[in-house]
């Protein structure tokens, strides 16, 4: 049969559904032809233009097109919508927005939280769209081209559309094989596209391979040939399985809601992103202190312990910012109280962070106890007079398990929910002045399969086709699927659980505080990054976690949660010395930088270790700390205009093929190269530098290198961690100090990289790093340092870095003047310009 004869890797799967005969599969009209392997492609597969939905003609819609796409015969799926309406909306020139719908009957759709960015529905002629579409009436499908080169980008019409009550799935050719998004998973930045899936279903599950971990987000992008790149965004929360394959090729299954499909045609992948963050929202502005250490464990026991531990760290020149405590604090595990006998004094260790100019943050988890004596806990009595919690079918409470045992589980899509939160933290905050929460468990976790009395039988419990997820069920430790929230069912809403809690934290951190929001949220959903910052969750203390935690950081720079970070040193298991300072030099660059423990491990504060270790991790510390003013600066342009923070090397140099899959190194920004150690016993190491000069650096001494797009083998002793300056750039910097309060008030100073034509540009965002809303209310000071001008309008005074300077200078000018003071290394090429510049704000 021609229809059926194809090479295996272009075949389409027409039993995803369920296991087939060759007599069902064939009766669903499709081919049958068994290979070796039950592991690669599928043995039944669609024929060419298998028969399904048929497209009317186009018409006009208030904002773009719209058809009729309708079966003559239902499909094999049950509850097969036999009419459906395709919407084709062009929200922008580089934004195309497809909806598939039932017409007839409204079906469960996505509200993003927060405010989607101005350019994402900037009106376009459609003359200036860099796309162009092309639909296939019979069957339905359709394409969509760049139009700049004709290279399709999406092509539908490889395998049918299928739309039925909780099975919905769409496929498409891909343009090549450089695949990339779709978390969140253990995965290499560039994902395989050997017939796996993914699983997009949040869940508490230490990372490890072929898991779907705490988070969902459907979206990914493509790196075409020539530095093109184009990203596409489904925006659905149900249950998403993804499969790719070598074809290239996609197929979405979504057991639920709507098809919602974004469409982002770049051309480059900065654009993308940004593209991609128009339509979920730019990340939030963190407070600069967040950008310092924080130091967790869980087992830190008593007040006088975790007192104990930051005076330790100060003690011995650590730099920190912010101490944190685990569920130690809470009173039987309950949030919202504090142990009176072993943290009865919080609210005075609280303060006296605060005296010495350090924050303090502790784990909120959602779960409310429900087993305290009636009128001794208030969270949860309010919580039932004011109706906040989530529901079972019969209009019960729905009672899981979590730490403090049964608990119940707020509803954060109520509004009254998220008012009843505001004020259990404005009292909490009353008491106990925390300067930020840590928001865990909130996939949500239950140690119940979905309830302690279980979950009924039904579709929604037990639906038609359940994508692989671990423990086999979707409330496989989480709530039963028939829960009722206020918006709709737990079955629709699970994905965006932790989500809405972030919401709800921020939202009530301003309220309480008035000050920036800090909020670390372990699950995660599009748009987040508005509200939170996120940890991918309990990681391992071996090599090979620490080697996937790049991926899984750049991963999130790309759905737009820039303020992300792995447990440095590791969560589970015993860490190892080496292992630790390896992974506090690689920490020192996670824009989050958050060593925490498991409770039974051995410590790993960086006071525990051996002189060697300490005066390595000293050193990255007071490095990062450093650099904190060129970090934040990367967090205002995140914020301003969706620019990514710790990036992805393709990203920067989308035309150099050597950087498509590279994710042992990355990039601050577009100028900072980081290099780290990843395997243990190892003194050196190939780091690939793209082509132009580069200073290898321990940022103080340097020596240029001029790259011709190769890799370079680099010393990497323990106490080393390879960073390196690309020419062109200016990194604003400061002396560091032991915290970030101290060491905002030290000198600045420059480190500029001249390129080959003796020109360095750099920028510094600087205000006063805790209030809210500076970018918006012009509340800041941004300066452009250009070198041979450098220095303007700045207090304090400039200490200025000047690397690449070909001789010793016969002067050096400052804003016309001579400076009196600078130095010149002729082995390095360093200049160093010691003046006291007075500059005047306007
Ligand atoms: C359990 C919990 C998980 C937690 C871990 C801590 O596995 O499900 O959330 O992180 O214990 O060890
Ligand atoms: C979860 C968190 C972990 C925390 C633990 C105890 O496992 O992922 O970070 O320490 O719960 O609260």
């Amino acid at each position: 049969n021609d229809k059926c004869t194809m090479a295996p890797e272009n075949r389409f799967d027409c039993a995803r559904d369920r296991v087939l005969s060759q007599k069902e599969c064939e009766d669903r009209g499709c081919c049958y032809a068994p290979l070796p392997d039950t592991a690669g492609p599928p043995w039944c597969f669609y024929p060419h233009l298998y028969p399904g939905y048929i497209m009317g003609p186009l018409s006009p819609t208030r904002r773009g097109q719209a058809a009729t796409l309708t079966r003559a015969k239902p499909s094999y799926l049950p509850k097969d919508i036999s009419t459906l309406r395709l919407e084709v909306i062009e929200e922008s020139a580089g934004c195309l927005h497809l909806t598939v719908k039932d017409p007839s009957y409204p079906r469960y759709e996505v509200q993003l939280l927060g405010e989607p960015h101005s350019g994402a529905h900037g009106k376009t002629d459609s003359q200036d769209t860099l796309y162009s579409t092309e639909f296939h009436p019979d069957p339905f499908g359709f394409m969509v081209r760049r139009k700049s080169n004709g290279r399709v980008i999406l092509n539908t019409t490889v395998a049918p559309l299928l739309f039925a009550d909780q099975y919905l799935q769409l496929s498409t050719a891909l343009a090549s094989t450089f695949v990339s998004g779709l978390g969140e998973h253990y995965t290499s930045l560039r994902l395989d596209l050997n017939w796996t899936s993914l699983t997009l279903w949040n869940r508490d599950m230490a990372p490890h391979a072929d898991a779907n971990l705490y988070g969902s987000h459907p979206f990914y992008i493509v790196q075409e040939e020539d530095g093109f790149a184009h990203g596409v965004f489904l925006l659905n929360s149900n249950a998403v399985e993804v499969v790719l394959q070598p074809t290239p090729a996609l197929t979405w299954v979504a057991i639920g809601g709507i098809l919602d499909l974004f469409v982002f045609l770049g051309p480059d992948p900065q654009s993308v992103i940004r593209q991609y963050l128009q339509v979920i929202g730019y990340p939030m502005m963190p407070p600069y202190w967040s950008l310092g250490f924080h130091l967790c464990r869980w087992g830190y026991t008593t007040s006088n312990t975790t007192r104990k531990v930051a005076q330790r760290m100060h003690a011995a020149n650590f730099p920190m910012d912010v101490q944190w405590n685990d569920l130690d604090y809470a009173n039987k595990r309950r949030v919202f109280t504090f142990d009176p006998w072993r943290f009865g004094d919080l609210p005075e260790m609280v303060e006296e962070f605060h005296k010495r100019g350090m924050k303090y943050i502790l784990i909120l988890d959602p779960g409310i106890s429900s087993t305290s004596p009636p009128g001794t806990y208030p969270p949860f009595d309010n919580g039932l007079k004011r109706d906040v919690f989530i529901k079972n079918t019969t209009g019960n409470i729905l009672i899981g398990k979590v730490w403090p045992g049964p608990t119940a589980f707020p509803d954060f899509t109520n509004p009254e929910t998220r008012q009843w939160w505001e004020d259990c933290i404005r009292d909490f905050h009353s008491k106990v002045p925390v300067d930020g929460l840590w928001i865990d468990m909130n996939e949500p976790a239950s140690f119940v399969q979905g309830s302690v009395e279980g979950c009924p039988d039904s579709d929604i419990e037990n639906p038609p086709y359940t994508p692989r997820v671990v423990g086999g069920q979707l409330n496989s430790g989480t709530l039963c699927m028939s829960a009722q929230q206020r918006l709709s069912s737990h079955y629709n809403l699970h994905n965006m659980y932790g989500l809405t809690e972030a919401y709800a934290t921020h939202s009530a951190l301003v309220k309480v505080r008035g000050k920036r929001p800090f909020v670390l949220s372990r699950s995660s959903y599009p748009s987040i990054g508005q509200f939170s910052g996120v940890w991918t969750g309990d990681v391992r203390s071996d090599w090979e976690q620490l080697r996937y935690s790049i991926p899984a950081v750049l991963q999130f720079s790309l759905f737009g949660v820039p303020l992300v970070g792995a447990d440095i040193c590791g969560f589970g298991g015993d860490t190892t010395e080496e292992l630790c300072v390896r992974w506090m030099q690689l920490g020192a660059f996670y824009p989050f930088m958050r060593n925490h423990n498991d409770k039974p491990n051995a410590p790993q504060e960086p006071y525990v270790f051996g002189k060697k270790a300490q005066a390595a991790m000293r050193s990255v510390l007071n490095l990062r700390y450093s650099l904190l003013p060129f970090l934040y600066t990367l967090f205002h342009h995140a914020h301003t205009s969706a620019d990514t923070v710790a990036r992805p090397l393709f990203l920067e140099f989308p035309s150099d093929p050597n950087c498509q899959t590279i994710d042992r190194q990355f990039l601050w920004g577009s100028s900072l190269l980081i290099t780290p150690v990843l395997e243990p016993g190892v003194e050196e190491l190939a780091a690939y530098l793209p082509p132009g000069t580069w200073y290898n650096s321990s940022l103080c001494d340097s020596s240029p290198f001029y790259s011709k797009g190769q890799y370079l083998l680099l010393p990497a002793l323990l106490d080393t961690i390879n960073i390196h300056v690309r020419e062109g750039h200016i990194i604003p910097r400061q002396e560091p100090a032991l915290t970030t309060t101290a060491s905002r008030g030290n000198p600045f100073f420059l480190t500029v990289a001249l390129s080959a034509g003796g020109w360095a540009w750099g920028d510094l965002f600087w205000d006063d790093g805790d209030s809210l809303g500076t970018f918006e209310t012009g509340s800041y000071c941004y300066l452009i340092f250009v070198a041979g001008q450098v220095g303007k309008r700045c207090d304090g005074y400039l200490c200025i870095q000047v690397f690449g300077v070909p001789s010793p200078p016969r002067y050096v000018l400052a804003n016309g003047e001579k400076v009196r003071d600078f130095t010149y290394r002729s082995d390095t090429k360093v200049s160093l310009l010691n003046d006291v510049f007075t500059v005047q704000w306007a």
